[in-house]
């Protein structure tokens, strides 16, 4: 079978999917060797981290003419700069003369990019200025060394990059994903701070540790008073997924009478914050037909109003479901109304090794709120730095990358309520040339 035959017998794409999955069919078997073999790394490296886009930073981080910031994913570096003409360009970061990367880190105020080897020197949009004693080199034409382009877009507040500078447009690539986020005004956040470690697993075992909520049940029982994960709706474009997650009702895993009292201390102990409210306290009195989802939104109103964003045009459901995108390959994208994290994983030194990344964004009052600066945090491997609930993915990691080098352990099973990841494995198959498909099994429809 093809893969597009396969996709064809299982047609989950542009399908809802309940949290639950399908109950049928059998489970999705993915070979293990995708997460621990460095030769499948390398193909990886070269027909996927350089052809596919991918999320680098926030327009707050290169929001002015001379503002630049350098990109890393495995080998690769990508310098983003912002003209002097306000335009947005992406270069591969290397010296035409013999290589030297030219920008680290990221900063603002340059003029010019100059080489600090033998001082080549180009303009903000690539173009190659000055070669100190040029004679030696005979006939060299400023306009046959530009800087290498890269392509770079932006989706809201979050900047992307790709290295393949003839790939489909960000826009296309991104399918229907803006479309239905669009409700949630993305152009209003900004981005406060970016927290960068090392986390000891493969990229894809990190990535999927954000794709379902299939965990929540054993590895977040204290989410359980505060989130439906039962009815939690899937849906898959062709290459991205998102899940729609109701907070501030209890998951029907705990019955059909859950106390008010239970769903409160919940929210708080995970999310609390985003009323304001940092300890278990009493559920305030309920009015008549009130439930807690409606107080929880109200607390969650009320931070956003003290600050100046309003969101009365938003209800209830909207304002305490979150949105979790996750686009190939390797990018969860967590939407509140209050906020927003960004979270990538990168290949790291090993195959048994990712660099783990996420931006902050808080909602602020209107698309054309100043910018932001970003603040950096690179982090030690180990430190829990996230909040509960993603310190206890980040501490499991671990051990679920020293469970997958056994060499009895073959192949995953996957339930199709794990449809995000499924499909994420079947986009790397095509971005792989991977045909016919490695995965067998799956539901019957
Ligand atoms: S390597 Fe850049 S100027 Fe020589
Ligand atoms: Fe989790």
């Amino acid at each position: 079978m093809t893969i597009a035959e396969t996709r064809a017998a299982e047609d989950v794409i542009g399908t809802a999917i309940s949290s639950m999955g399908s109950g049928n069919g059998s489970p999705t078997k993915i070979p293990v060797y995708r997460y621990i073999s460095p030769d499948f790394a390398k193909v990886e490296i070269e027909k996927v981290f350089a052809k596919a886009w991918l999320v680098a930073c926030s327009v707050d981080h290169v929001a002015e003419a001379g503002d630049y910031y350098e990109y890393r994913a495995g080998p690769y570096s990508v310098l983003i700069v912002r003209g002097d003409d306000g335009e947005l360009r992406a270069f591969q970061n290397a010296c035409r003369h013999r290589g030297n990367i030219i920008c680290e880190g990221a900063g603002s105020g340059i003029t010019e990019l100059r080489c600090m080897y033998h001082n080549w020197t180009w303009d903000l949009r690539g173009r190659l200025r000055q070669v100190p004693s040029r004679k030696g080199f005979g006939t060299l034409r400023n306009d046959d060394l530009p800087l290498l382009a890269a392509r770079v877009d932006t989706w809201g507040r979050i900047v992307f990059v790709n290295l393949d500078v003839d790939a489909m447009s960000l826009a296309e690539y991104l399918e229907g994903v803006p479309e239905d986020a669009a409700w949630i005004d993305p152009d209003v956040y900004r981005c406060t701070r970016v927290i960068t470690t090392t986390v000891p697993a493969n990229w894809k075992v990190l990535s999927e540790g954000f794709s379902e909520t299939y965990h929540v049940q054993c590895l977040h029982q204290e989410m359980l008073g505060s989130i439906d994960d039962i009815n939690a709706g899937q849906f898959l474009w062709e290459r991205h997924g998102v899940s729609k997650q109701r907070y501030g009702v209890p998951s029907p895993r705990l019955g059909r009478h859950v106390d008010p009292q239970v769903v409160w201390d919940s929210f708080i102990v995970t999310q609390g914050m985003r009323m304001g409210i940092n300890e278990s306290c009493p559920v305030p009195e309920l009015a008549d037909g009130q439930t807690v989802q409606e107080l929880i939104a109200d607390g969650i109103r009320g931070v956003l109003t003290a600050r100046g964003v309003d969101v009365s045009h938003l209800d209830t459901d909207q304002i305490t479901t979150l949105n979790q995108y996750n686009l190939f390959p390797n990018v969860t994208v967590l939407y509140n109304v209050d906020s927003l994290s960004v979270m990538y994983a990168l290949p790291g030194a090993s195959v048994d090794e990712s660099v783990f990344t996420v931006l902050h964004f808080e909602r602020t009052a209107a698309a054309d709120s100043p910018r932001a600066q970003p603040q950096q945090h690179d982090i030690p491997a180990g430190m829990q730095v996230f909040g509960n609930v993603i310190n206890q993915d980040v501490e499991l990691l671990r051990n679920a990358q020293r469970g997958l080098r056994q060499p009895g352990l073959t192949h995953l099973s996957l339930s199709s309520e794990e449809c995000r990841i499924i499909n994420n494995h079947r986009t790397l198959e095509r971005y792989c040339g991977i045909s016919p498909s490695e995965m067998t099994g799956g539901p019957v429809r």
